[in-house]
């Protein structure tokens, strides 16, 4: 029997009491739904940081129910409310990071930097194929980086640094074709500077320095037609600058300072790398007198310390 029909038989009054019932029934039954799906993901984000003293997961309550609503978090276009974007940096959070946040697969854009999460940066990071951008830079992140970011294969930002990260650069890295900016600099890392970087044939921005990272440097420039900046002071690098480097003429700045970089740099330097405007080298690398005759280049020779 619908309504309509319903009103003909029942009194009016006794008619709009059912009806409120109904609406009521209606909208609790709606309110006490469990959340489902990227809902339950940010909870269970939520609920693994311990400090909030911004309040900026406040809005984060069961008072809003659409999620996408919450600061920090936005959805996509499309009528299916999947989060896009995480967008927290510089917020004081305390925590771990719930790897619940796989779960989340419509990811583009992660960006806590400038927060202080602990804890491992958990595999089923993995899981956000279609994720472009991770920057958790300046937390205090411990243990590996997990291997299965090799899943992350839009992955063009991936920054890292400042965290307690250990253990070899994994070479899964090296199969992120997309990336143009890896920034893993002040973390404690092993090896050397990884020859993979050689696949990175987009990458704008290499940082690795302060990372404790030895050996020379590969010579694996060649492909590298992109790169403009290249930070890697405060390691343990040895040997000479590699023959590849001079070909990468499109570097813009390039620190190397703290090594133990040995040789001479090339005489034509400033022919090879036309857009050079900031070389550090300070350490046992001889600077040729060429090097002066240059345009706007700032260097630090030498003997030219701190
Ligand atoms: C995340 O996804 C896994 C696998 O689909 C599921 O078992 C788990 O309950 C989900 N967790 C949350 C918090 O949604
Ligand atoms: C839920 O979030 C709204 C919007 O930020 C806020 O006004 C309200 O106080 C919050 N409720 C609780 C219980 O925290
Ligand atoms: C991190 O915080 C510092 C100090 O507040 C600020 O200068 C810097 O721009 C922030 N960095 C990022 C990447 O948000
Ligand atoms: C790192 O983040 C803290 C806040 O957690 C901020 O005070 C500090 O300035 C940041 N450092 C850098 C180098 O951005
Ligand atoms: C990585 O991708 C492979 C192949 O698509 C898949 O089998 C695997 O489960 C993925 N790993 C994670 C952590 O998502
Ligand atoms: C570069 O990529 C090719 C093709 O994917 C692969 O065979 C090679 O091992 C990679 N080189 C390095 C140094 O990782
Ligand atoms: C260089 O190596 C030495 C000896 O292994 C170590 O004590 C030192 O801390 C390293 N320096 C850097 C900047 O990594
Ligand atoms: C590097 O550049 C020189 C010319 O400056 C060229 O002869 C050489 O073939 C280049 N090497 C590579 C690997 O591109």
């Amino acid at each position: 029997m619908n309504a309509k029909r319903l009103s003909r038989f029942l009194p009016p009054f006794l008619f709009a009491i059912l009806m409120q019932f109904v609406a009521f029934f209606t909208l609790t039954h709606a309110a006490v739904a469990p959340p489902t799906g990227d809902h339950l993901a940010l909870l269970a984000i939520k609920s693994m940081i311990k400090v909030d003293p911004q309040g900026v997961m406040t809005s984060w309550n069961h008072s809003i129910t659409n999620f996408c609503q919450w600061q920090g978090v936005y959805c996509g276009h499309s009528r299916h409310h999947r989060v896009t974007i995480l967008d927290l940096p510089s917020s004081g959070l305390i925590g771990t990071l719930s790897p619940s946040i796989g779960n989340l697969s419509f990811l583009r854009f992660i960006r806590l930097q400038n927060n202080s999460f602990s804890g491992e940066i958990h595999p089923e990071i993995g899981r956000l194929f279609r994720l472009q951008e991770l920057d958790l830079y300046n937390n205090s992140f411990t243990g590996n980086i997990p291997a299965t970011i090799m899943n992350c294969s839009n992955l063009q930002v991936l920054n890292l640094g400042r965290n307690n990260l250990v253990g070899k650069i994994s070479d899964e890295i090296g199969l992120l074709s997309m990336l143009n900016l890896l920034m893993l600099r002040k973390n404690i890392l092993e090896g050397g500077i990884p020859p993979f970087i050689s696949n990175l044939t987009l990458l704008e921005t290499l940082s690795l320095g302060n990372c404790q990272l030895g050996g020379s440097i590969p010579d694996v420039f060649q492909r590298l037609r992109n790169l403009r900046t290249l930070v890697v002071p405060g390691n343990n690098l040895t040997g000479t600058i590699p023959p590849s480097f001079y070909n990468c003429s499109s570097l813009e700045q390039v620190v190397l300072d703290d090594n133990q970089l040995n040789g001479r740099l090339h005489e034509n330097i400033g022919l090879k790398l036309p857009r050079l405007q900031l070389l550090l080298i300070k350490g046992r690398l001889v600077i040729v007198e060429q090097l002066t005759l240059l345009k706007p280049l700032l260097y630090r020779s030498p003997c030219d310390h701190k």
